[in-house]
C-alpha cells in the first residue's frame, strides 16, 4: 500500500512529457491478467504478429518512427511477474513487473526513447484476445513457477533430482520455466520488443550523455543523492586518470539508444545481475539460452533450460540475442529506407526481412544473410563501450550497492567476451539458406474438412501449419473448418488464425470420429451460394478460388453416401466451376468416383502413405500449397426480369519474382461470340500479362507498362461443342517502381493492375428454377437490393 502510495505522488509530479513507466500493470492491460486472462491459443509466430502488427498500423495512420514508440509505450511492459504469495481480490491483482527486466525496460522508456502514452487507441483497433497477444509477444519476461507439467516437459535425471533443493518461500521454481514475449520465425525465435525498440531508436536516435541522465529527475526519483553523487564524480573527475577512451569532453560520455534497446541493454543486464556474483569471469558468466518450442507447429508455450548446475538464469536469452542482432542490421538502412518511402510499415520490413527476398531497398538485408551483415555492423569495442556506461546507469536503478564505474568496465568487458563467443554457436544453430527459387503460394478460400484419423489437437495442428504456408492474412486468403461428420462449421471462414483459435477456445467442440461427404458437400452448396449471392451484390467479376480440403486417409465413403455425394456433386456443378475439391486419402479410388463430369478441371487427388500428420502435411506441401491454384474470372448473373446485373473492375498486384495466376472456366467461354478481358496498370511498374488455353503451351504475351492497358480478346472461344478448354492468364512483374503507398499494399515493391472483362456467358443463379425454397427468400431481397443499386446509379 505504501508502494501505491508513493507511486500514485511520482505520477502526479512528473510532467507529461516525462510520465513515468509504472510497475503496475496499466488499466489498459488489466484484463489480460484478471482471472488469468483470456486463452491466447493462436500460434507464437511471426504471421501472427505481422497480421496484428498491421491492423494496428491501418487504423492508427501514425508513421514508422511514432507508431513503434507508442506501440511499446502503450503494449509493451518487460518483467510482469505473478507474485508468489498474493489471491487474487477484486482489489489486488497478483501481477506486476517486479522481475529484473523491468529496470531496463524503464530506462530504456523514460530516457532513452521518451513518448506519449495515449496516441495509440488500441481498444478500437484490436479485440481482447488480440491486445492481449500483442502485448505478451511484445513484453519480454520468465513464468518462473512450477506449472505442474514438469515430469512431462523436462523429466528429471536421478543424478539431477538430488541437487535440486533451492525454492522460494511458498513456490516452487520450475525446472524449465516459460519464456514470454517471443515469436518463432523460420530463422530462429526472437523478441520483438527488442526489434520494435531497436527500429524506434533508428528513426530517433539520441546520444544521452550521462550528466544529463544524472540530472534527469526522472532518474533520481527513487535513488539516493549519495549514490547521483559518486557516480558523478567517478565520471567527471578521475577520468583523464585511466579514461580507456583518452577523451575528455563531456558530450563524449553519452549512451545511444539504439545500443541500448539492443545488444547493449540486455548484455548490461547480465553485467548488473551477474557480476557481483561470478566478478568480471568472462567464463562464469552466462549468455545465451537452452529453448525448445512445445510444439513447433503450433508453437505456444517456450520453454527454457536452464544449464545443470546453475542457478536459473535468463538474463540475455537467445530470442533476445538473435533480435538485438536484427535490429542493429535493420537500423542501419532503415532511416534511408524511410527517406525514400515515407509511408514505409513497422509491419513491412519486418515481413521483407524475415523473407527469402529480402528487404525491397536492398535485397541483401534479410535474415538468411544475418551471419554477414552482422559481421560488418557489430563492433566489439564499441558494444564494451555502451554495455559499460549502461550497465553502471542500470546498477545505480536496480541495486543498493555503489559499483564503481572501474569495476564496472571489467565486467562489461568479460560480458562481452562470453558474448562474442557465443555469437558464432547462436548464429550457426539458427541459421537457414536463402532460398533462390522465390515462394509463391496460392491465394484461396480454404476450407478444411477432416475424418476420424486425428485428434482434435492434431487438427489445431494441422491448421497452424497451413495458416501459415498460405500465409493467409498477407494474401487476404481465408481457412475454415468443417465439421467432417455433420458438416456444420467449427470455424467459420475467417482470415487470420488469431480468430481461428478464439473460436475454437471458446466452444466447446466434438471433433469428427468419422467423415460424411454428402454432408459436406451440401454445406459446400449452401456455403456458395450464400457467397455467390454476396459477390452478386458487391458486384465482383473475379475473385479467390475456392479449395474444399477432404483429409480422409481412413475412412472411406458407404457405396450409399457415394452414390448421394454424386446426386449433390452434379447439383452442386451446375452452378459453381471454381470450387475446387481436393481429396487426400490412403487409396483416393472411391473419390474419384464421385464426379462424373469427362472434364472437371477442379479436382486434386492426393494420395499419403499413412495418416500420420507429418506425411499428410508433406503430400499437401508438395501438391495443393507448391501447386497453381488459379484465381477466377466469372461471369455477371444473368438479366432477371429485366435488371441487369452489372460487374465492376477487380484490383489486384503481383510481387516480384512472384505470379498471379486467373482461369476462365469454360462454362463462361460456352456459346459466346468474342470475349475481352482487360487489363490496366496502375502505374507501380511494369507487368507482363500471358494468355493460354487449356494445357497449351503456346502462350500470348504483352508487356503492359505503367498506366498502359492492354486487351485480350478471344474470338471464338469454344468452336466445338465437344470440347473447350478453360482459358488461363498469368501476370509477372518486370519491373518495380517500389512505390506502392495505399493502404491496400502488402509490401511497397508489389505492382497493382486492374482486370475488367465483358463477353463472358452469364451465371443463371437468381430466379432459376435451380435455386431451392429457404434460399427463395434471400434471392427476392437480393435481387430487389441489387436492382435498387443498380437503379441509382
Ligand atoms: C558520443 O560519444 C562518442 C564517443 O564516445 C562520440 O564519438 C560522439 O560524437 C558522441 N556523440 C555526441 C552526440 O556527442
Ligand atoms: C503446448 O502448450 C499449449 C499451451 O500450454 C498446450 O495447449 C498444448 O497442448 C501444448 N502442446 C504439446 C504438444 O504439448
Ligand atoms: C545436464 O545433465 C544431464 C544428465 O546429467 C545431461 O544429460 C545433460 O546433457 C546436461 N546438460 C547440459 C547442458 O550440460
Ligand atoms: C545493400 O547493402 C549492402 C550491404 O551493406 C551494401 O554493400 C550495398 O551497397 C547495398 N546496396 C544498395 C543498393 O544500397
Ligand atoms: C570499431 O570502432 C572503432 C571506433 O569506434 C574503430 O576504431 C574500429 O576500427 C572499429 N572496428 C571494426 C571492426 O569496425
Ligand atoms: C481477424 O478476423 C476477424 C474475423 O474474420 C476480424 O474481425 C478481426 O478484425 C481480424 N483481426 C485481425 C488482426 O486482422
Ligand atoms: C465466447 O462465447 C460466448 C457465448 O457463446 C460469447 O458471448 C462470447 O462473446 C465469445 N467470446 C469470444 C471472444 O468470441
Ligand atoms: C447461408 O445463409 C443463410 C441465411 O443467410 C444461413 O442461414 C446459412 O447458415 C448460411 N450458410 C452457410 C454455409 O454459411
Ligand atoms: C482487342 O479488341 C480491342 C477493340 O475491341 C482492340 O482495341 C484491341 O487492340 C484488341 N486487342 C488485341 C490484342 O488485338
Ligand atoms: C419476376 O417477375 C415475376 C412477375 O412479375 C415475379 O413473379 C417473379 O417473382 C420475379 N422474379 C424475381 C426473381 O424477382
Amino acid at each position: 500500500m505504501k508502494e501505491l502510495l508513493f507511486f500514485v505522488l511520482i505520477c502526479a509530479l512528473a510532467s507529461p512529457s516525462e510520465e513515468a513507466i509504472l510497475s503496475s500493470v496499466p488499466p489498459l492491460l488489466l484484463d489480460c491478467y484478471r482471472r488469468g486472462g483470456p486463452d491466447l491459443a493462436a500460434p507464437h509466430r511471426l504471421d501472427v504478429f505481422l497480421s496484428l502488427l498491421r491492423r494496428l498500423e491501418l487504423s492508427s495512420r501514425l508513421d514508422m518512427r511514432l507508431f513503434s514508440t507508442t506501440l511499446l509505450r502503450s503494449l509493451r511492459l518487460d518483467g510482469i511477474e505473478e507474485s508468489p504469495n498474493t489471491i487474487e481480490s477484486d482489489y489486488v491483482l497478483p501481477f506486476r513487473a517486479s522481475a529484473f527486466q523491468f529496470h531496463k525496460y524503464k530506462l530504456l522508456m523514460e530516457v532513452f526513447l521518451p513518448s506519449q502514452p495515449d496516441i495509440l487507441n488500441v481498444d478500437e483497433s484490436l479485440t481482447l484476445i488480440e491486445k492481449c497477444l500483442l502485448h505478451k509477444m511484445l513484453s519480454s519476461t520468465v513464468q518462473p513457477w512450477e506449472r505442474g507439467d514438469e515430469n512431462e516437459v523436462c523429466p528429471l535425471s536421478a543424478q539431477r533430482r538430488q541437487t535440486m533443493t533451492r525454492q522460494s518461500a511458498n513456490r516452487i521454481n520450475s525446472r524449465c520455466p516459460i519464456e514470454d514475449g517471443v515469436i518463432k520465425t523460420e530463422w530462429g525465435t526472437i523478441s520483438p520488443g527488442t526489434l520494435v525498440a531497436a527500429l524506434a531508436s533508428a528513426l530517433e536516435p539520441q546520444q544521452v550523455t550521462i550528466s544529463d541522465i544524472l540530472k534527469a529527475d526522472i532518474f533520481k526519483e527513487e535513488i539516493s543523492q549519495a549514490m547521483v553523487d559518486s557516480a558523478m564524480e567517478d565520471w567527471y573527475t578521475e577520468h583523464e586518470e585511466f579514461d580507456i577512451d583518452d577523451q575528455s569532453s563531456d558530450t563524449n560520455n553519452n549512451i545511444s539508444n539504439l545500443w541500448v534497446a539492443t545488444l547493449a541493454g540486455d548484455l548490461a543486464e547480465v553485467v548488473v545481475n551477474q557480476g557481483p556474483l561470478v566478478g568480471a569471469s568472462e567464463h562464469r558468466m552466462l549468455v545465451g539460452s537452452s529453448n525448445r518450442w512445445n510444439d513447433t507447429l503450433l508453437p505456444r508455450d517456450y520453454y527454457l533450460f536452464p544449464p545443470n548446475g546453475t542457478l536459473p538464469n535468463w538474463h540475455f536469452t537467445d530470442a533476445e540475442i538473435l533480435a538485438g542482432i536484427d535490429g542493429l542490421i535493420l537500423a542501419n538502412y532503415l532511416p534511408t529506407w524511410v527517406g525514400q518511402r515515407r509511408s514505409l510499415g513497422l509491419s513491412q520490413v519486418l515481413d521483407m526481412y524475415y523473407s527469402n527476398e529480402g528487404v525491397s531497398f536492398n535485397t541483401t538485408v534479410r535474415a538468411c544473410n544475418r551471419h554477414a551483415l552482422y559481421a560488418s555492423i557489430v563492433n566489439g569495442s564499441q558494444l564494451i563501450r555502451e554495455t559499460s556506461r549502461f550497465a553502471h546507469m542500470l546498477s545505480l536503478q536496480q541495486i543498493t550497492v555503489y559499483i564503481p564505474r572501474k569495476e564496472m568496465e571489467r565486467m562489461s568487458e568479460a560480458a562481452a567476451t562470453a558474448f562474442m563467443n557465443y555469437v558464432p554457436t547462436i548464429l550457426r544453430n539458427n541459421h537457414q539458406e536463402c532460398r533462390i527459387t522465390f515462394s509463391d503460394v496460392p491465394s484461396i478460400d480454404l476450407i478444411v474438412a477432416t475424418d476420424g484419423s486425428w485428434t482434435g489437437y492434431e487438427i489445431e495442428q494441422f491448421m497452424s501449419w497451413i495458416g501459415n504456408a498460405l500465409e493467409v492474412e498477407a494474401h487476404s486468403s481465408t481457412i475454415a473448418l468443417l465439421h467432417g461428420n455433420n458438416g456444420r462449421w467449427i470455424v467459420s471462414p475467417t482470415s487470420n488464425l488469431t480468430s481461428f483459435y478464439s473460436t475454437i477456445s471458446n466452444s466447446t467442440i466434438e471433433w469428427p470420429n468419422r467423415l460424411n461427404l454428402p454432408n459436406v458437400i451440401s454445406r459446400i452448396i449452401q456455403h456458395s451460394r450464400n457467397s455467390t449471392l454476396e459477390e452478386i451484390a458487391a458486384m465482383a467479376s473475379a475473385g479467390h478460388s475456392t479449395v474444399v480440403l477432404i483429409i480422409s486417409p481412413t475412412d472411406r465413403p458407404s457405396s450409399e453416401e457415394l452414390e448421394q455425394s454424386r446426386v449433390l456433386m452434379q447439383s452442386l456443378r451446375r452452378s459453381f466451376f471454381d470450387i475446387y475439391f481436393a481429396y487426400v486419402a490412403l487409396d483416393t479410388t472411391d473419390f474419384q468416383n464421385v464426379n462424373n463430369e469427362y472434364l472437371d478441371y477442379s479436382e486434386l487427388f492426393i494420395t499419403v502413405n499413412s495418416n500420420a500428420l507429418a506425411d499428410v502435411i508433406d503430400a499437401i506441401y508438395t501438391n495443393l500449397v507448391k501447386t497453381d491454384i488459379p484465381s477466377r474470372i466469372f461471369g455477371s448473373q444473368c438479366e432477371v426480369n429485366g435488371t441487369e446485373f452489372m460487374q465492376v473492375q477487380y484490383e489486384d498486384h503481383v510481387l516480384p519474382g512472384r505470379k498471379q495466376t486467373y482461369r476462365i472456366h469454360p462454362f463462361y467461354l460456352k456459346q459466346q461470340p468474342i470475349i475481352h478481358v482487360q487489363f490496366r496498370n496502375d502505374g507501380q511498374g511494369q507487368i507482363l500479362v500471358c494468355m493460354w488455353r487449356g494445357a497449351d503451351v503456346s502462350r500470348i504475351c504483352q508487356t503492359i507498362v505503367e498506366r498502359e492497358t492492354y486487351i485480350v480478346n478471344i474470338t471464338d472461344p469454344c468452336p466445338s461443342p465437344g470440347f473447350c478448354p478453360p482459358a488461363h492468364f498469368i501476370a509477372t512483374t518486370i519491373t518495380t517502381s517500389n512505390l506502392c503507398a495505399h493502404d491496400q499494399c502488402r509490401l511497397p515493391h508489389q505492382v497493382g493492375y486492374y482486370i475488367q472483362h465483358s463477353g463472358l456467358r452469364c451465371l443463371p443463379l437468381l430466379g432459376s428454377a435451380a435455386s431451392v425454397s429457404p434460399f427463395w427468400k434471400a434471392h427476392i431481397a437480393l435481387s430487389l437490393m441489387v436492382s435498387l443499386m443498380y437503379l441509382t446509379y
